[in-house]
């Protein structure tokens, strides 16, 4: 049987592992692995039981982008087939961001073209140091579409402008100074780091992470104007008298974990 392309295992407290698994290509996708992938995504935002996603790669990288074989073959395609195509990548890439579940990239080597782009996806990003990221499409005659409005919503307009055109790659360092992850750690300690920061995830309460990350995609970029003040009182006026804030109050002022901790 061959390998599958996707492994997905779900570990101690909720927290489900989703590794690409194509080693042989550092973890580039094809449409095979795009469909498996926002398949598997899609169960997961589905599944209550299901705390906080991993994303990570198998081998020596955490992925290669696009699969260029399957993109040689795309050139065959039709305008409408090309379409499709493209809109299943586009698919993925919403999908991941809007998980209503927290996300960590575990970004374990090269993150390049839609591998950036998934690592901009993801809520929180730790990368090992020997990790290099970078939208390198323009070298390939292609553009980074279905990846940019997640790249600049991590690095804004001004890096873009310069990753976008120069197709450069820049290290886990440079990654962090602009805001793609979150933390460089050595590769010995990037399992120890990816658990520390589930550790905080975990201690949120479940329908509250999925609100404060509704909270942070709605705000985004938006005016502070009279509607969206409005917007705000009208989320936590709603969410207090919820059950899972009357639990995670009444925890705190009993001097007691709320339920949804160990
Ligand atoms: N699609 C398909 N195959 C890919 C691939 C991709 N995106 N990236 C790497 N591979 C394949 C290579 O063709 C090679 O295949 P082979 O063993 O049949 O020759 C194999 O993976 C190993 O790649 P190689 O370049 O020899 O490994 P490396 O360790 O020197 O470098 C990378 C690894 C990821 C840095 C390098 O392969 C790379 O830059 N890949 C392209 C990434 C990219 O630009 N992606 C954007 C796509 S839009």
């Amino acid at each position: 049987m061959p390998e599958p392309m996707l492994l997905s295992e779900r570990r101690a407290r909720g927290v489900l592992w989703i590794t690409l698994n194509r080693p042989d290509v550092h973890n580039a996708f094809d449409d095979r692995l795009i469909d498996a992938l926002t398949a598997e995504l899609a169960r997961a935002g589905n599944d209550a039981s299901v705390r906080a996603v991993v994303l990570t790669g198998a081998g020596k990288s955490f992925s290669a982008g696009a699969d260029l074989t399957w993109m040689r073959r795309t050139a065959a395609y039709t305008e409408a087939e090309n379409l499709a195509d493209a809109k299943a990548l586009a698919k993925l890439m919403s999908t991941l961001n809007e998980l209503p579940k927290p996300t960590v990239a575990r970004v374990n080597g090269a993150a390049l073209g839609g591998g950036t782009g998934l690592v901009a996806c993801c809520d929180i990003a730790i990368a090992c140091e020997a990790a290099v990221f970078g939208t390198t499409e323009v070298r390939l005659g292609l553009i980074p579409a279905v990846i940019g409005p997640y790249v600049l919503a991590a690095i804004g307009p001004r890096q873009a402008r310069r990753l976008m055109l120069t197709g450069e790659r820049i290290v886990a360092v440079e990654a962090r100074r602009i805001g793609l992850v979150h933390e460089v750690v050595r590769a010995a300690e990037l399992d120890a780091a990816v658990e520390r920061v589930l550790d905080d995830l975990l201690k949120g309460g479940p329908e509250a992470l999925a609100a404060a990350k509704r909270l942070v995609h709605d705000l985004a970029g938006r005016p502070i104007d009279p509607a969206l003040i409005d917007q705000s009182a009208q989320r936590i006026a709603a969410l207090r008298a919820a059950p899972e804030a009357r639990e995670g109050v009444g925890a705190f002022l009993e001097k007691r974990g709320a339920h949804w901790r160990e």
